[in-house]
């Protein structure tokens, strides 16, 4: 805590470089009101805890008034607070309480689609083809006889077809709509002038009231391809060897950078940095960093990093070349083992690493494969403290301060995800790593909501209690109290955050580096224990064996 209000109160201008930064998935976090939905006040009355586990930041999912389609990803208006979160007296208290503390606050913006109940979308469908109303989203004529197919063979991300068909005010079947994602989440047009104008007021509208910074969602994909070209078969994320000048008709198309240097100039504006961190899924290190140059986004989640398995091989080369491709536009890298779409570490780990099939790592990837959770819960704590001393900012997604597992037997009729309905249930989603958190050890929702509260909105599991805040408080060998040893040091060490590191050849199986000033991360994915160098452990993620570092372990070393 000393450390982050000095931080603060030394007016750091480059905090987010080295940020930690927590992120809170508001409906599953805590319920202060006892619909059985997380809400403000509840992060509020959480903020001690925050302040306690050493973090940097927040990043609050949306929180805007939404039809909740997709949990919140589908705005209907971005200046306002949904009622089943609060009001907004509430998010302005809530963030001058966290600032208090010493903890910024970053919200999400969705600028690549709407609600279709954002009052646009009706006025859109309202005022027919050809209208001024229309252009604001990607209404097109259909293909074949009538009009009947698809303006293209664009997929949604859920599945699918990627258009909707509306009805028309006469009653027949009329246009489409472009929708990447539901139905209900109509792109928008970045060719119109009133959607820069729009999404831009709404970066100042919360900067006006303290906002630190903004995850963008979808960020690469808001420009399409002018003529909407068919995907006609081309891989995505386009493969290493892709030639200049391929591109992919809707998922990171030049133009998009244009919308973020107009967006670092609104930032820029305002004393004190309000920061972005993209949400860029594109594969190749060069495309995620042309985002990031000094004129663009400040930082991008490094999924290649969540992508790799746990093996030493792909770890080390993803880290080398995340490094080096950051450093190439003076970007500091982020570290990010999870969120809010993807299954959690503890589960992932779990499974053979040499059988993970490379891509989207949600948890319908790993079904059919075995599970050792023991191993899963050793290697994502070793993964903590190797991201934490990786040079650059770190995401803490809720609950891996717990160490919470995926819960993989959500009912299919208690599932939320718009994925499970898209692919009429070929696909089970995401709901799994959205559980409601357990904060005590029993109670109706596990300290979630008041006891005796609504139901949480997903089912929590039985034996949830075991991996509460309360459980593991005091316990020195729990998921808890190693995150907030690592965050204690991290936040005073000179070496920790932004900076460089220097590899050091500790075998092919040890990921091994050091950092000046003294300081050494030695992490050991191998089978076998192996040598610690001389030097003090700051702190270790599990027991060491005779002084040596066992298998699936990390230990951090004050070197000599
Ligand atoms: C990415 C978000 O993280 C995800 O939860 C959401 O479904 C899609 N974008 C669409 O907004």
């Amino acid at each position: 805590m000393t450390t982050l209000r000095s931080r603060q109160a030394a007016g750091d201008t480059d905090w987010w470089r080295s940020a930690v930064v927590y992120q809170i998935y508001p409906r599953s976090f805590a319920d202060d009101n006892g619909d059985g939905v997380g809400d403000i006040n509840g992060i509020r009355s959480r903020l001690p805890h925050l302040a306690r586990l050493g973090v940097d930041a927040i990043w609050i999912n949306p929180w805007y008034p939404s039809p909740m389609k997709d949990a919140g990803y589908d705005v209907s208006d971005y200046r306002a607070i949904e009622p089943v979160f609060g009001t907004m007296a509430e998010a302005e208290a809530l963030m001058a309480e966290a600032h208090a503390l010493g903890i910024r606050v970053i919200l999400d913006i969705v600028p690549n689609h709407t609600s279709d109940q954002h009052p646009w979308f009706q006025a859109a469908l309202a005022a027919g083809p050809g209208s001024p109303e229309r252009a604001r989203y990607i209404f097109r004529d259909g293909r074949g006889p009538g009009g009947d197919l698809p303006p293209n063979d664009w997929r949604s991300e859920f599945g699918g077809p990627a258009w909707s068909r509306v009805t028309e005010a006469d009653g027949r079947p009329g246009q489409w709509y472009l929708r990447l994602f539901a139905p209900e989440q109509p792109d928008v047009n970045w060719d119109h002038p009133d959607v820069h104008a729009e999404f831009e007021e709404s970066l100042r509208f919360w900067f006006d009231r303290g906002v630190d910074g903004f995850r963008i969602d979808v960020a690469h994909g808001l420009v399409k391809d002018a003529g909407l070209a068919d995907v006609a078969g081309l891989e995505f994320p386009l493969p290493d060897d892709t030639p200049e000048g391929v591109e992919h008709p809707h998922w990171d198309q030049p133009g998009v950078h244009d919308i973020f240097r107009r967006w670092r100039a609104v930032a820029d504006a305002y004393d004190g940095p309000r920061v972005f961190c993209g949400e860029i899924w594109v594969g190749r290190d060069h495309r995620l960093t042309a985002y990031l140059r000094p004129d663009e986004l400040h930082t991008a989640f490094n999924f290649n990093f969540l992508m790799a398995p746990w093996l030493a091989s792909p770890l080390r080369e993803t880290i080398t070349s995340t490094l080096a491709a950051h450093a190439a536009v003076g970007a500091p890298a982020t570290w990010v083992l999870g969120n809010h779409d993807v299954c959690r570490p503890v589960s992932r780990y779990a499974r053979p690493q040499d059988r993970v099939r490379e891509g989207f790592p949600s948890l319908q990837g790993y079904l059919g494969l075995p599970a050792d959770l023991d191993a899963g819960r050793r290697r994502a704590r070793a993964a903590a403290l190797l991201s934490l001393a990786l040079p650059g900012g770190a995401y803490v997604f809720a609950g891996e301060e717990l160490g919470l597992p995926e819960v993989e037997d959500i009912p299919l009729e208690a599932r939320q995800d718009p994925m499970v309905a898209g692919t009429g249930g070929a696909n089970i989603g995401r709901d799994g790593c959205r559980v409601p958190l357990p904060w005590t050890t029993d109670g109706s929702s596990f300290g979630f909501g008041p006891d005796g509260g609504a139901a949480p909105w997903l089912p929590q599991p039985p034996d949830w209690g075991r991996w509460s805040t309360a459980a593991q408080e005091g316990d020195p060998a729990s998921f808890l109290e190693l995150y907030r040893r690592a965050l204690s040091v991290r936040g005073g060490h000179p070496a920790l955050g932004d900076g460089a590191l220097a590899w050091v050849d500790a075998g092919p199986d040890v990921l091994a580096f050091t950092r000046e000033p003294g300081f050494g991360c030695w992490v050991n994915l191998g089978t076998d224990p192996v040598p610690l160098p001389a030097g003090r452990v700051l702190v270790a993620s599990g027991p060491l064996a005779d002084g040596a570092l066992p298998a699936d372990t990390a230990a951090w070393l004050a070197l000599d």
